[in-house]
């Protein structure tokens, strides 16, 4: 079976040709049709995510969905983890935290709130509690879907729906790439999916509750992601190699 996969940069390429145009709900029946079991939904449980997992419970109601438990997210998170857990009981949600002796070490030297000190402390706690844990997520896997969209940041203006990631040897499959913030408000009041209370308090973007606040209005949707560094754009998740 995984030999005939797509899973070389052409093939891929192709797919992500042919799938330009189709809807969200279009690219989640390819994903699942071609990868099976082998593919998985990333997700945060914000307002992206929430739309893709009431997606794909309709077209699949046990597909499987992969969430990173940094041991930092806001009490809001925990409360939308649940109420998805009991509006689609079948989903197989796998809930992956921190290597635990990484993070001790890491906070006993640096302490617990290390990520306002530098950048550095910043990168080494997000690759402690999210990409660490990404990776062990993702062994297994052909293909994960995200819920990237292009107007997010510079980095995802230039990404396809459908993408080879080299460094992993995998497949990125971004259903929402198009769709704009309204759209995505749209599909939730319109369906009655669950989503995080933080968003009616102007937090747009959703992480750890230490890095994440409130935009004011007329910023950007990702100004109160890391607020405090100058250039406050990625965590490591979606860094192209
Ligand atoms: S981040 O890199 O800045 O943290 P962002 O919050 O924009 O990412 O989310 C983009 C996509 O990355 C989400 O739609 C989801 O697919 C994935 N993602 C982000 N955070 C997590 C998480 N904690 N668990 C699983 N997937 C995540
Ligand atoms: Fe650590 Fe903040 Fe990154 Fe969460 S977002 S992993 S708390 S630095």
């Amino acid at each position: 079976m995984t030999a005939s996969l797509p899973l070389t940069p052409d093939a891929i390429a192709q797919a992500a040709a042919e799938l330009a145009h189709k809807t969200p709900q279009e690219v989640l029946r390819w994903a699942l049709d071609t990868y099976g079991d082998r593919v998985s939904l990333a997700s945060s449980f914000g307002a992206e995510d929430v739309v893709l997992i009431d997606m794909l419970a309709q077209i699949c109601p046990d597909a499987r969905v992969f969430t990173l438990d940094t041991g930092r997210l806001p009490q809001e998170t925990y409360e939308v983890i649940g109420a998805v857990q009991r509006k689609y009981p079948q989903l197989r949600l796998a809930i992956h935290v921190p290597d635990r002796a990484q993070v001790e070490p890491m906070v006993q030297e640096k302490g617990i709130n290390l990520f306002y000190d530098s950048v550095e402390n910043r990168k080494q706690c997000c690759y402690v509690r999210k990409v660490e844990p990404l990776n062990r997520a993702l062994s297994g896997l052909a293909a994960w879907v995200t819920g990237l969209r292009r107007d997010q940041t510079t980095n995802r203006q230039t990404m396809a729906v459908v993408e080879w990631e080299q460094d992993r040897q995998m497949v990125k499959i971004n259903p929402l790439i198009d769709w704009t913030y309204p759209q995505i408000w749209e599909y939730i009041r319109q369906n009655y999916v669950p989503y995080n209370a933080l968003h009616e308090r102007n937090y747009p973007s959703i992480g750890c509750a230490p890095c994440t606040r409130a935009i004011a209005e007329g910023e950007d949707l990702r100004a109160g992601r890391w607020w405090w560094e100058q250039s406050n754009q990625e965590c490591g998740l979606h860094v192209r190699t």
